[in-house]
C-alpha cells in the first residue's frame, strides 16, 4: 500500500516537473506574459518607439522582444536624419535605416521616417559653397549661392523619400523650424528664407504622393499660436501638409493636461481647411522625464513618490489622447526601455532618468499598467 503511494507520487512529482520545465521553456511563466501595448490600443492608434540602430547601444538588438511585443510603429532614433543618410555630398547611406525598415517589414510595422529638413545633426557641405566656405548672410547671399542650398535640399529630400517610396507611410518633414514668437534660426531660414519649410514639403510630395507629411516641433504647448499660423498659411497656400507632429518631452507637472488638451484642440481646428484629407495629430516622441527643468539633482533610483506620479501621469495622458483619438493617429515614446533614454544625458550629463513604460530591466513599470488598465 505503502509501496503504490510512494509510486504515485513519485509520477505525480515528475509530470509536474516535466511540465514545468516544459512551461518555463516556452516563456509562459516568466512574467513577460503580459499584455502587449499596441494590441490593446489598436482601435485607437499606433503605438510606436524610437529605435536607435547606428549607436552603442542599439536597441533594435538589445530591445528585439520588447520592441516586437508591444510596438506596431517604429521611428528611426538618428539614421535616417541627414548626418547618417547623406554624410558628404552625394554620399548616400541606408544601410542602417534599411535594417530598421527591413526589421518593421518582417514584424508588421509602420515607419515614421524623422526627419528630412533639420538644424541639427545635418553635415555642414549642405551649406557650404562649391569652395568648401561657409554661405553667410554677412557676406551677402546670392541667388546662385540660394539655389544652389534650395538644389542640394531637394535632393537630398528626393533621394532619402525616394529610396522608401512606399515604405515609410509618413516623414516628419521640417523638424523644429518655430521659436518663440518667430522662426527659428538656422542655416535653412538664413539662406533660402521662410520658404524653406514649403519647398520641403513640395519636394517631398513630389517624390511619394502617398506619404502623410508632418511638421513636428517641442514645447509645441508654449508655441501653439505660431505653429498653427504656419501651418494654417501653409494649408491655405495648397502645400501638402497633412499633420503636426507634438513631440512629447514632458515633465511630471508641466504641460498641464489641460494646455495640452488646447494644444490639440487648436491644431484640430486645421482640419476645417483641409477637404481633401483629414488633417492629423501624432504624438512622435513621448517621455516623462522625472526631473523639473533646473533640478540637478543625480538619485540613484527614481523614488516610489516619482513613480507614482508618473504612472499617474501616463494615465491622465493616454486618456486624452483616447479622447482625441479621432485626430490623433499615433504615439510614439522617445525610446523603448528606461536603460537606454537619450535623457540619461540631457539636461544634465549623466545622470540617470527613467522616463518610459519599462524599467531598466524591461519590466513593465506602474505607469505600463495604468496605460494598459485604461483600456479595461
Ligand atoms: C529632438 C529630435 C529627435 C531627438 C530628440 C532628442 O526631439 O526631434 O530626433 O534628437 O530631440 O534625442
Amino acid at each position: 500500500m505503502i509501496k503504490i503511494f510512494k509510486f504515485e507520487l513519485f509520477l505525480t512529482l515528475t509530470i509536474s516537473i516535466i511540465f514545468l520545465l516544459i512551461w518555463t521553456s516556452t516563456g509562459l511563466a516568466d512574467d513577460k506574459d503580459i499584455p502587449s501595448l499596441y494590441q490593446e490600443y489598436e482601435k485607437h492608434f499606433p503605438v510606436g518607439a524610437a529605435v536607435a540602430v547606428a549607436d552603442r547601444n542599439r536597441t533594435l538588438d538589445s530591445h528585439r522582444d520588447l520592441i516586437k511585443k508591444h510596438f506596431n510603429s517604429v521611428t528611426a532614433e538618428n539614421v535616417m536624419k541627414p548626418e547618417t543618410t547623406q554624410p558628404a555630398r552625394g554620399k548616400f547611406d541606408f544601410s542602417q535605416a534599411d535594417e530598421l525598415v527591413d526589421f518593421a517589414e518582417n514584424n508588421n510595422m509602420k515607419v515614421r521616417g524623422h526627419t528630412l529638413v533639420w538644424y541639427n545633426q545635418t553635415p555642414d557641405w549642405f551649406f557650404e559653397d562649391e569652395n568648401g566656405n561657409r554661405i553667410d548672410k554677412k557676406d551677402q547671399i546670392s541667388k546662385k549661392e540660394r539655389q544652389l542650398v534650395i538644389d542640394r535640399m531637394e535632393d537630398h529630400i528626393s533621394r532619402v523619400v525616394g529610396e522608401y517610396r512606399g515604405r515609410v507611410y509618413a516623414w516628419d518633414v521640417v523638424n523644429e523650424a518655430i521659436d518663440q514668437g518667430t522662426f527659428r534660426q538656422s542655416p535653412w531660414l538664413e539662406i533660402i528664407g521662410e520658404e524653406y519649410i514649403e519647398k520641403a514639403f513640395k519636394f517631398a510630395h513630389k517624390e511619394d504622393p502617398e506619404a502623410k507629411l508632418f511638421y513636428n516641433d517641442y514645447n509645441t504647448v508654449q508655441r501653439r499660436e505660431e505653429i498653427y499660423e504656419m501651418v494654417k498659411e501653409l494649408i491655405e497656400n495648397d502645400v501638402p501638409i497633412h499633420g503636426i507632429g507634438m513631440q512629447g518631452h514632458w515633465g511630471l507637472d508641466e504641460p498641464s493636461i489641460t494646455e495640452i488638451e488646447k494644444t490639440i484642440q487648436k491644431f484640430a481646428e486645421l482640419d476645417d481647411l483641409t477637404d481633401k484629407y483629414d488633417f492629423e495629430i501624432q504624438i512622435t516622441e513621448l517621455d516623462i522625464t522625472m526631473f523639473s527643468w533646473g533640478d540637478e539633482s543625480k538619485p540613484d533610483e527614481p523614488s516610489e513618490e516619482m513613480l507614482k506620479k508618473q504612472a499617474r501621469r501616463y494615465e491622465d495622458l493616454f486618456e486624452l489622447f483616447i479622447e482625441y483619438s479621432d485626430i490623433i493617429s499615433g504615439v510614439t515614446f522617445w525610446g523603448v526601455a528606461d536603460d537606454a533614454t537619450w535623457l540619461d544625458n540631457f539636461p544634465v550629463e549623466n545622470r540617470n532618468d527613467w522616463p518610459l513604460l519599462f524599467d531598466e530591466n524591461h519590466e513593465p513599470k506602474d505607469a505600463f499598467w495604468k496605460v494598459i488598465d485604461l483600456m479595461k
